[in-house]
């Protein structure tokens, strides 16, 4: 059977937290055994909503390449690569263009949603509005048939699937290949102040990269049951946030319930199940914050990763360029 092909990525505004962990990496962590994996490190696509900031885009290539190898992304099964040097990418999305209405861009809800978020309804960037456009791009140069993201990302891939449609009905032609989304079943985390998603721009989130002393921090600040006041009142576990990141995270499923059991029934503290989850996220989080030390201090041997597998992916990338540029009647001789 054919491996599957897998491209996916990031943007990199910042370092990656337990948000992306839950929504994909644990899956891309999984797949890199089986299927040809390609991760992106999508820096073009995070200058649509940072281009007054291009220095903390640069910046924090690095901060997510540490992240992926880190958590065990693992350089001999999986390809890394970066958006900006493969002109192959925004080659195909401006041919890509043609194929899509501004008033379908405009109605792509993660679009929506971030146009909201970002304040950005008066006057709407044309980069930012198009780059589905350019993720459709991504995801049909390396003719990827999986793509492991988080919940919010179906819409792109959708659409991608509208674009490859088009593309191969026009031009009368199979040569790019559609996608499918794969989410993990329990996909989204919530923020730690009990939002329904852990955000950088939220504010909310926990970083694989937060030292011991700031995990205590957050933990303990934490979002529980408004309502648990004293020790001994009752207590709610639904919408609890501090037991979703224990059903997330805990392996001992046995003391969970056990908690859940005696906080319903009143009697036990918050403070008592923080310092549980405490645990249980030291434990997973300090080992990835060891291997990210050794990282930092070999910058170049993880540059060079990078770039190898950018020198990959140009090629894979190059021919489908020219496959579609073929169809489309622009290669000239
Ligand atoms: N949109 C993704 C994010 O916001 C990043 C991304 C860019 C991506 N290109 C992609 C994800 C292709 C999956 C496939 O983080």
């Amino acid at each position: 059977m054919k491996k599957e092909i897998i491209l996916t990525g990031d943007r990199p505004t910042g370092p990656l937290h337990l948000g992306h962990y839950v929504g994909s990496l644990k899956n891309r962590i999984l797949l890199q055994d089986t299927c040809e994996q390609f991760v992106m490190i999508a820096d073009i696509q995070a200058l649509t909503d940072n281009f007054e900031n291009p220095k903390k885009v640069h910046d924090n290539v690095m901060q997510v390449m540490y992240d992926y190898l880190s958590v065990g992304l693992d350089p001999k099964k999986t390809t890394f690569l970066l958006q900006s040097q493969l002109s192959a990418l925004p080659e195909l999305t401006m041919y890509y263009m043609n194929l899509v209405t501004v008033a379908r861009l405009e109605r792509n809800p993660t679009v929506k949603t971030e146009i909201k978020q970002k304040g950005m309804e008066k006057s709407i960037p044309a980069g930012f509005l198009c780059y589905p456009i350019s993720q459709a791009a991504d995801i049909t140069a390396f003719k990827a048939n999986l793509v492991p993201v988080g919940e919010d990302q179906l819409p792109m891939i959708e659409q991608t699937n509208e674009i490859v449609r088009s593309f191969n009905r026009l031009y009368k032609t199979d040569i790019l290949v559609e996608a499918k989304g794969l989410v993990p079943q329990c996909a989204r985390l919530s923020g730690m102040d009990g939002q329904a998603k852990m955000g950088k721009s939220l504010g909310n989130a926990l970083y694989l990269s937060d030292s011991a002393d700031l995990v205590a921090k957050k933990v303990k600040a934490m979002y529980t049951d408004p309502g648990h006041i004293r020790v001994e009142d009752p207590g709610k576990v639904e919408g609890n946030t501090v037991f979703e990141y224990l059903d997330a995270f805990a392996h001992d499923k046995v003391v969970v319930a056990s908690l859940k059991e005696q906080y319903q029934r009143g009697g036990l503290g918050d403070m008592k199940v923080k310092n549980y989850l405490l645990e249980v996220l030291l434990e997973m989080l300090e080992p990835i914050r060891a291997s990210r030390v050794l990282l930092e201090q070999n910058q170049d041997e993880v540059k060079k990763i990078l770039f190898a597998g950018t020198q990959q992916a140009h090629e894979v990338t190059q021919k489908t360029l020219n496959e579609v540029k073929e169809v489309m009647h622009l290669i000239w001789k």
